[in-house]
C-alpha cells in the first residue's frame, strides 16, 4: 500500500524494514525459554505485519507453537497484514483486529480493576507471552486535543503525551508475568527530563535485559532517532545487569583503525565493538552495562567501563554544577519572527525608531568567542522598564514603529493566546526582563554541532533559539568566564555526549538548559580555574584573529582543573 506523508504523520505509520524486524525478533527470542505451550505473540500496532511475520518465521524454526495477534486502527494496513501473514504463514492462528489498541487494555488502577472484572470480556490484560512492536510516534498536537486528553486520563498521564508512552504502558499491562517485550521507540526517553516518567515506569515493571540505541544510523525513514528496548515483565524488583549497545555515525574526523562491515546490520550483528566502516561512512559502536542512578530525574547512562571511570573522575573533581549557581533561561519568543526580526531594517519604507531596534544574538550569528559581523540581526523590541517594572511601549510615542506594526496588525492579532491573555497585539510573546539585557551574560544556541558559548557585555538581546545565563553581581562575571572556557572545551563536549547522549542527525547536539545546568564546575579559586578565566578573557578579545594557540592552552587548563588528560580530539 502506498502511504502518503500526511498518513505517516497522523498515524505514525513508519513500517519496520524486514532486516530490522529480524534483528528485534532474534533479540527477543534469545531471551525466551520455551515450555512447549502455545504462546500468544502480540503486535499492538502491526501495520502491514512486518514484525509479526518476522517473529513467526523464527518461532517456526524453533518449533515453538504460537498464536499471532495484531491490532491496527487502519483497516487498509490490516488487510495487507492479512495477505502477508495468513497466506504465507498459516501454521499458527492469526487474529488481526481493527481496533485502537489503547482502548483494549485496561490500566490496573483499583477503580478500573473493578470495571475489568465486572464488565470487560475481551480485554487482553496479562494474557500475552511476547510483544514485538514499533508503536506509532505521534505528538499530542497531531493526535487532537480530545483524543490526547482521553488517553492521558485513561493511563493517568500528565502533561504532553507522546503516543509511545501510553503504548508502552498498554503493552506492559497486556503481558503475563515473565512475558517478554521487544519494542522500538524514539530514544528520547533515555536522555531527557521529560522521559523520567517513562524510565521510572519501565524500571519498575521490567527486568531490563538490553537497550540498543541505534542513534543516527538512519535504519528507517523516521524523524526520530530509534532505540530498541528488550525487557522481561517482573512485578518483583530485579537488580540484574542490563546491557546496552550504542551505534552512532562517527563525525569527528576519527582516522584510526576501522573494521569493515558489509552494511549497518553487519555492524549491529557483530560481537565486536569499536569503529566500523561501511558504505563510505564510519560508525562507533560501544557497549556495556547500563548505569541506573537512583535519583529522580537521572537519565540512564549508556557508558562503557572506561567512559564511566572518566565521567566519575570529572564529577569527583567538581565542586558545583552550573545549575547550583545560576539559572539558565531561554531567549525571547515573538511567535512572529519574520515581523519582529530582520537584518535589513534600513531598507524598509517605514523604519521603526532606532531606539526600539536592538541588536540580537541568535543561533545564526553566535560563535564560541565572537559573533558574526555579517549577520547583524536586530529585533523590534516593544518592551521597556520603569523603576524596575516591565511595560509595553505606547505606540503613539513611536509613529514609525506604529506604522510598520499596523501593516502587520492582522497577522500579529491572530496570535490568539496573546490576545486571550489580555496582552497588546504588538507585544512579543516572551519578552523576558528588559533590565536583564543590560547585564553581562553568557549565551549559547539550543542546537549546534559544537559548543558556542559566547560572552556578551554589550547589552544585546537573546533570541529564543538560544539560552542565556546572567551575571547578577560583578563576582558572577568571573564565574561566567570560567563556565565559558569549560563549556567551549572538547572535554565538556565529550562529557555532554556521554552523559546526555542526545544527538540529532548530522552530528548536531541539543544544548538544553536541563543538560547545561548539569555541567560540573571546578573550584573557581584554584590555579587551574584562574588560568582558564585569564585565557578566556584573551580569547574574548581576539575578534577575527587566530585563536588556535590559546584554544590549545585552554584545553590543557580545563583538563588540569578536572585532573584528567588533555583531550586532543573527540575520539
Ligand atoms: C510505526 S507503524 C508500525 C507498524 C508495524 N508494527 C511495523 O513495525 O512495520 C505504527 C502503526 O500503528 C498504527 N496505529 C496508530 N495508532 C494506533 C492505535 N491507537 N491502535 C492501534 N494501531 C495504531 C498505525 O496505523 C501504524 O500502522
Amino acid at each position: 500500500m502506498v502511504k502518503n506523508n500526511n498518513l505517516i504523520k497522523n498515524t505514525g505509520a513508519t513500517f519496520t524494514p524486514p532486516r530490522l524486524a529480524d534483528y528485534i525478533s532474534e533479540k527477543i527470542l534469545s531471551y525466551y525459554q520455551s515450555d512447549n505451550q502455545l504462546i500468544k505473540v502480540l503486535d499492538p500496532a502491526c501495520g502491514e505485519g512486518a514484525l509479526l511475520s518476522s517473529i513467526s518465521k523464527k518461532l517456526e524454526n524453533r518449533n515453538i507453537k504460537y498464536e499471532l495477534i495484531g491490532f491496527d486502527s487502519n483497516i487498509d494496513f490490516l488487510n495487507e497484514a492479512s495477505l502477508n501473514l495468513v497466506s504465507q504463514y498459516s501454521k499458527g492462528p492469526v487474529s488481526l483486529i481493527n481496533k485502537d489498541f489503547l482502548k483494549q487494555v485496561i490500566p490496573p488502577s483499583k477503580q478500573q480493576k473493578l470495571f475489568v472484572d465486572s464488565i470487560s470480556t475481551d480485554c487482553i490484560n496479562e494474557t500475552i507471552d511476547i510483544i514485538i512492536a514499533n508503536p506509532p510516534y505521534v505528538r499530542t498536537q497531531i493526535l487532537g486535543a480530545e483524543y490526547a486528553q482521553n488517553i492521558a486520563k485513561r493511563f493517568g498521564l500528565k502533561g504532553r503525551v507522546d503516543l509511545y508512552y501510553p503504548f508502552l504502558m498498554g503493552m506492559t499491562y497486556s503481558l503475563k508475568e515473565n512475558g517478554l517485550l521487544g519494542v522500538i521507540t524514539s530514544n528520547r526517553y533515555l536522555s531527557t527530563k521529560s522521559g523520567a516518567s517513562v524510565r521510572k515506569f519501565l524500571k519498575e515493571q521490567f527486568e531490563i535485559l538490553e537497550i540498543i540505541d541505534l542513534g543516527d544510523t538512519k535504519l528507517f525513514d523516521a524523524a526520530v532517532l530509534p532505540a530498541i528496548f528488550i525487557g522481561r515483565k517482573k512485578t518483583i524488583k530485579s537488580n540484574k545487569k542490563a546491557y546496552f549497545v550504542k551505534i552512532y555515525e562517527e563525525l569527528n574526523g576519527y582516522s584510526g583503525p576501522v573494521k569493515s562491515a558489509s552494511d549497518i546490520y553487519d555492524v549491529m550483528a557483530s560481537k565486536e565493538k569499536g569503529y566500523f566502516e561501511t558504505d563510505g561512512k564510519k560508525y562507533k559502536k560501544t557497549s556495556g552495562v547500563i548505569k541506573f542512578i537512583p535519583s529522580k530525574d537521572a537519565t540512564w547512562a549508556l557508558l562503557s567501563n572506561e567512559e564511566n571511570a572518566w565521567i566519575n573522575k570529572i564529577n569527583n573533581a567538581a565542586t558545583n554544577l552550573i545549575g547550583d549557581l545560576f539559572k539558565v533561561r531561554v531567549g525571547i519568543k515573538s511567535t512572529a519572527d519574520k515581523i519582529f526580526i530582520k537584518d535589513d531594517w534600513e531598507s524598509l519604507e517605514h523604519v521603526p525608531e532606532a531606539v526600539l531596534l536592538k541588536d540580537l544574538i541568535s543561533q545564526e550569528n553566535i560563535d564560541a568567542w565572537e559573533i558574526s559581523t555579517d549577520k547583524k540581526l536586530k529585533v523590534l523590541y516593544p518592551h521597556a522598564t520603569k523603576n524596575g517594572k516591565k511595560y509595553t511601549i505606547n505606540l503613539e510615542k513611536f509613529p514609525a514603529a506604529a506604522k510598520y506594526l499596523e501593516n502587520h496588525k492582522e497577522k500579529l492579532s491572530s496570535r490568539k493566546y496573546l490576545i486571550d491573555a489580555g496582552r497588546k497585539w504588538y507585544e512579543l510573546w516572551v519578552p523576558q526582563n528588559p533590565d536583564s539585557w543590560q547585564k553581562p551574560k553568557l549565551i549559547f544556541p539550543d542546537i549546534s554541532t559544537y559548543p558556542r558559548f559566547y560572552f556578551d557585555e554589550s547589552k544585546k538581546i537573546v533570541n529564543g533559539n538560544c539560552y542565556w545565563i546572567v551575571a547578577e553581581t560583578p563576582e558572577d562575571v568571573n564565574y561566567l568566564l570560567l563556565i565559558q572556557g569549560i563549556a567551549n572545551s572538547l572535554l565538556m563536549t565529550k562529557y555532554h555526549s556521554l552523559m546526555f547522549n542526545n544527538k540529532l542527525y548530522s552530528g548536531r547536539r541539543r544544548y538544553f538548559s536541563q543538560y547545561v545546568e548539569k555541567y560540573p564546575l571546578p573550584d573557581i579559586n584554584t590555579a587551574a580555574s584562574k588560568k582558564i578565566v585569564s585565557i578566556v578573557k584573551k580569547l574574548n578579545n581576539l575578534q577575527g584573529k587566530n585563536k588556535s594557540k590559546l584554544i590549545a592552552d585552554l584545553e590543557i587548563s580545563v583538563a588540569n582543573a578536572f585532573g584528567v588528560e588533555t583531550i586532543l580530539n573527540l575520539d
